[in-house]
């Protein structure tokens, strides 16, 4: 299953929460700006919250800043059916009546933008039902500060920022706090819908594709339709933060964005519709697609494409080129490539809950802080016990007795720098020296090979090849 996580040390998040805790938990959803706060699905359906809880997102029923030290529970959601959670400082879950088997709506948390859609601006530490839709809800997708979802009418309703028009292109009206019916000019019946950051994407039953908002500098003040070539067949919207991505039908991915051009010398001579770049990817993919997943903050510019063959690329969209990766978890691949998070409820398997990471990448019970760069430019934190890498070999203990800074950011005070390998070899380097376990994708073995033999590691030279000779089930590592 390509959302289960073959590794609870990626989350900083979750390393700080007791072993047997996580032992009674079937998934967790991490959202906010750096995933910050965490939603934890225990296996006898109920739902914790933990992390920080600015603007009551929890939903834990208070607006203390944050829950550091025991997870605590959202009472409201005790053996309620959850369908989908989606969110940013705020949540909105789509849930399901046990009676009736119809799906109604639940949210909380930041509503200075009315992106709650209860009708006001104040914040709520609790969940609260939108009432406003008289109508079950299909499906629920938001951005950081607004909401869209489509009834079982096939109606689509939008709420919230309205700054860039994004809930109906309306800019006069700056924000919604109330869901707004979307008229189309056709009157079609919407059946997929994404948001970007200052956008909204709808798909209709006929396959056509409205978008409004603003995508980059491109303004559309009403729902426009964008005709596919060929009648393409879509199968899923993904929403980033400043891009779509679709995935089509028959496996292939497309990506809508605004076109650069840097010296176009009169923008407003051009129709609208020409200034959107309407993109395949197939030269560059190997392979045929069947699922895609992005996420909505800031620091990211890479997505992930799942093969049919249990395959995942991350396409980086500065550079234009697909990263290969053999690991089948979109999760960790998540984690390990594009950003600090992953914004999909991710499942624990039952073999995870006992780890023996002992205190590795556990910010609470750490004195430094390994700092490295991903292939987006933001820095990625690892944070260990200086004694621990010491006692591993001599040249660490050199390392650190030359390389440790000073760092009044972080709680432990103390950090290295590492630039020239990437996160995610440190990571699988740090790992190994906490568990003596590698656990890395075999296509960046020779990055860590080079980087065991800079660090002068011998024992883990001499272990690489027989690493690479036992791969025979690459899904089970
Ligand atoms: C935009 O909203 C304003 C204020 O509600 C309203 O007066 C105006 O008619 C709206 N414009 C359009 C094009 O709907």
């Amino acid at each position: 299953m390509s959302s289960n996580t073959y590794d609870l040390g990626l989350w900083r998040i979750l390393r700080r929460i007791s072993p047997e805790f996580l032992a009674n938990l079937s998934g967790f959803y991490l959202y906010g700006m750096i995933g910050g706060s965490t939603l934890l699905f225990t296996r006898d359906n109920r739902v914790f919250a933990y992390g920080f809880n600015g603007n009551g997102r929890l939903g834990v029923g208070h607006f203390r800043f944050d829950v550091s030290d025991q997870p605590e529970e959202i009472v409201e959601l005790r053996n309620v059916k959850i369908i989908s959670v989606a969110g940013a400082d705020f949540i909105v879950a789509l849930v399901e009546d046990e009676n009736t088997h119809k799906c109604y709506l639940l949210t909380w948390g930041s509503n200075n933008r009315g992106q709650l859609g209860i009708g006001d601006e104040d914040d709520r530490c609790k969940p609260i039902q939108i009432g406003s839709i008289n109508f079950p809800i299909d499906k629920v997708e938001c951005s950081q500060t607004h909401v869209v979802a489509i009834d079982c009418n096939k109606h689509c309703w939008c709420w919230g920022d309205n700054r860039f028009g994004q809930v109906d292109g309306n800019i006069t009206n700056t924000f919604y706090c109330s869901p707004k019916l979307i008229h189309f000019e056709d009157n079609s019946k919407i059946i997929n819908i994404a948001c970007c950051e200052t956008a909204t994407l709808a798909l209709t039953e006929h396959c056509f594709l409205y978008i409004w908002g603003k995508l980059d500098s491109c303004i559309v003040s009403h729902p426009m339709r964008i005709d596919l070539m060929n009648n393409i067949r879509v199968k899923k919207l993904l929403g980033m933060a400043k891009t779509f991505a679709l995935l089509t039908c028959d496996h292939r991915v497309i990506l809508i964005r605004q076109k650069t051009e840097r010296y176009n010398r009169d923008p407003l001579q051009q129709p609208i519709q020409s200034q959107f770049l309407i993109k395949f990817l197939d030269e560059s993919l190997p392979c045929s697609i069947v699922d895609i997943y992005g996420s909505l903050t800031y620091d990211t510019c890479n997505f992930i494409l799942l093969s049919e063959t249990g395959r995942c690329f991350v396409w980086n969209m500065i550079k234009s080129n697909v990263i290969e990766t053999s690991m089948t978890s979109i999760p960790d691949v998540a984690t390990l490539c594009t950003c600090y998070y992953t914004n999909i409820h991710a499942k624990i398997p039952p073999e995870l809950v006992i780890n023996n990471l002992g205190a590795f990448n556990n910010e609470f019970q750490s004195d430094l802080c390994i700092k490295t760069y991903t292939y987006s430019h933001f820095v990625r934190k690892i944070f260990v016990q200086r004694e621990k890498l010491e006692q591993h070999s001599q040249y660490l203990r050199e390392f650190c007795s030359n390389r440790i800074e000073d760092d009044h950011e972080e709680a432990c005070g103390r950090k290295i720098i590492i630039r020239h390998h990437s996160y995610l070899i440190v990571y699988a380097y740090l790992r190994y020296i906490y568990t003596g376990i590698l656990r890395i994708d075999p296509l960046f073995t020779a990055e860590l090979y080079n980087l065991a033999r800079e660090f002068q590691d011998n024992e883990l030279i001499q272990q690489i090849p027989e690493f690479l000779y036992h791969q025979t089930n690459l899904c089970s590592l």
